[in-house]
């Protein structure tokens, strides 16, 4: 039976009848044996095979090149040769599937650029296998911070009518051919349709009945940035709380983001030494820092006024009102925070209807939460409860209330106060790997222009 190489290298005695399958990674000839480096994919580290002259199988390991697929079964013994526990002493080796001298991975060192271009082959090399196994352990580590919280998972519609964000950034769904403006009451749905940007006006009506929920799963918009932190299909974890304000809501965007760094240091450990070797110097310490030291928090207006007076020339204004943007983000967190920094209370032209209305009469309860090196991984709100002000809010951003009725009714049955976020977890993966573009966290990246593979 096959035993993954990462089970393998974990192993605390030698052992016979051991049986490995994965791809060679290099082969090294000396006279009367070979040495082969086996990757599975399970782990970072190759298993070094030392296959004699003579074991069945040896008279065809001039085809075992970089890249052939192969099956190999052994004893594993102590290694005399540094930085390796184990190596598997070969009885029996056969090759599985050729790969010939044109397999484009033959040599370390290939840029991320050129990787891309062959995103079917670029997991089996060694960064972008420590980054979808991050990728995967971190998801499973979404599932647990809430379901230890007692939040639902839930499964909001990917195909919708409505417009969470009001940007106008959405792809059109539809099943009709010629001019798909003329009759949209002839369309599948009877109506127009879209690819969802944000689950969470979904979301809110079940906070509305289950009290704390999430979700998590693929967004997407179709707003033309071709910047290394946008993508046109990312994932995003929503949760949302009822019977919560916005200083809830920053409570468990900062704690959220503190327990996935948490979780990258204490089990990825062996990718993380890559990226941060490899990658980005600065991230193990950067990843501790986060964990240990509290978010600071700011009030737009006053993050406004730190730019101003920062002395610094931005390529985009900013002054009350206006948009943080990118540059905006990373000088807080960088440079005048050095930490990560929860900015709240925007000014409520420049987000959302649903955002809930100050005191003020000027600003919303809005949070985003910034981090070094990407700048906002989270976006969240305390949502409009009270009904006559949603009203108004709408009419405020131009949206037709009868579009939104269902969502009135929460407001009209049994209302609460309630808040919630939407973390990237693209821009996730990268602040906890030190990847710095958005299309090598993601399996597949789709980006204006891009939908290969
Ligand atoms: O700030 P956003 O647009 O907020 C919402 O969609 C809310 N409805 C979320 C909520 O309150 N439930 O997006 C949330 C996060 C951003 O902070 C960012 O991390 C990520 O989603 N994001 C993107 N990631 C990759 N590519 C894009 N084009 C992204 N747009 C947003
Ligand atoms: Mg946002």
């Amino acid at each position: 039976m096959r035993t993954l190489i990462k089970r393998i290298l974990a192993a605390t005695e030698a052992q016979d009848g051991v049986e490995v399958k994965g791809w060679v990674r290099t082969r090294r000839d000396s006279k009367g044996f070979s040495f082969l480096e086996l990757n599975d994919g399970s782990c970072l580290a190759n298993l070094q095979l030392v296959v004699d002259a003579g074991t069945p199988g040896y008279d065809q390991i001039a085809q075992f090149t970089t890249g052939t697929s192969a099956v190999v079964e052994g004893k594993l013994v102590p290694s005399p040769a540094a930085g390796q526990k184990w190596e598997l002493r070969a009885a029996r080796l056969e090759l599985i599937g050729p790969a010939d001298a044109t397999y484009p991975l033959q040599k370390k060192g290939h840029t991320p650029e050129f990787l891309r271009t062959i995103a079917h082959l670029r997991p089996r090399s060694n960064l972008f296998g420590a980054v979808f196994r991050t990728r995967s352990r971190l998801a499973f580590a979404v599932h647990q911070f809430f379901q230890e919280r007692d939040f639902v998972y839930v499964h909001t519609p990917i195909i919708t009518a409505s417009d969470c964000e009001g940007a106008g950034e959405m792809f059109r769904v539809t099943a009709l051919k010629g001019n798909i403006d003329e009759k949209p009451e002839a369309d599948f749905f009877g109506r127009q349709t879209y690819l969802t940007v944000s689950g969470q006006l979904e979301g809110e009506t079940f906070a509305c009945a289950l009290s704390n929920i999430y979700t998590f799963g693929p967004t997407f918009r179709a707003e033309n940035s071709n910047t290394a932190r946008h993508a046109a299909e990312f994932w995003m974890i929503e949760p949302e709380m009822a019977f919560c304000d916005l200083a809830g809501d920053m409570d468990l965007g900062e704690q959220f983001v503190q327990a996935m760094a948490r979780y990258t240091v204490e089990h990825c450990a062996e990718d993380l030494a890559l990226f941060t070797k490899f990658v980005d110097k600065g991230l193990a310490d950067r990843l501790k820092f986060v964990v240990e030291r509290p978010f600071v928090r700011v009030p737009y207006t006053e993050a406004v006024q730190i730019l101003n007076q920062s002395g610094k020339s931005f390529e985009f204004p900013i002054e009350y009102g206006l948009n943080l943007q990118s540059e905006h983000e990373r000088f807080l967190t960088e440079e005048h925070f050095k930490s990560p920094v929860t900015v709240f209370n925007y000014p409520r032209e420049i987000k959302p209807f649903y955002m809930r209305l100050n005191d003020d009469g000027k600003t919303v309860t809005a949070m985003d939460v910034l981090v070094p090196g990407i700048g906002e991984v989270i976006g969240g709100a305390q949502r409009e409860e009270r009904l006559e002000q949603l009203l108004q809010n709408m009419k405020f951003h131009k949206l037709k209330s009868e579009d939104y009725w269902w969502y009135l009714d929460l407001r009209k049955y049994g209302s609460v106060p309630h808040a919630g976020f939407g973390l990237g977890f693209e821009r996730l993966l990268m602040f906890l790997t030190g990847v710095s573009n958005i299309r090598d966290v993601i399996p597949f990246a789709r980006t204006p222009g891009n939908a290969e593979f």
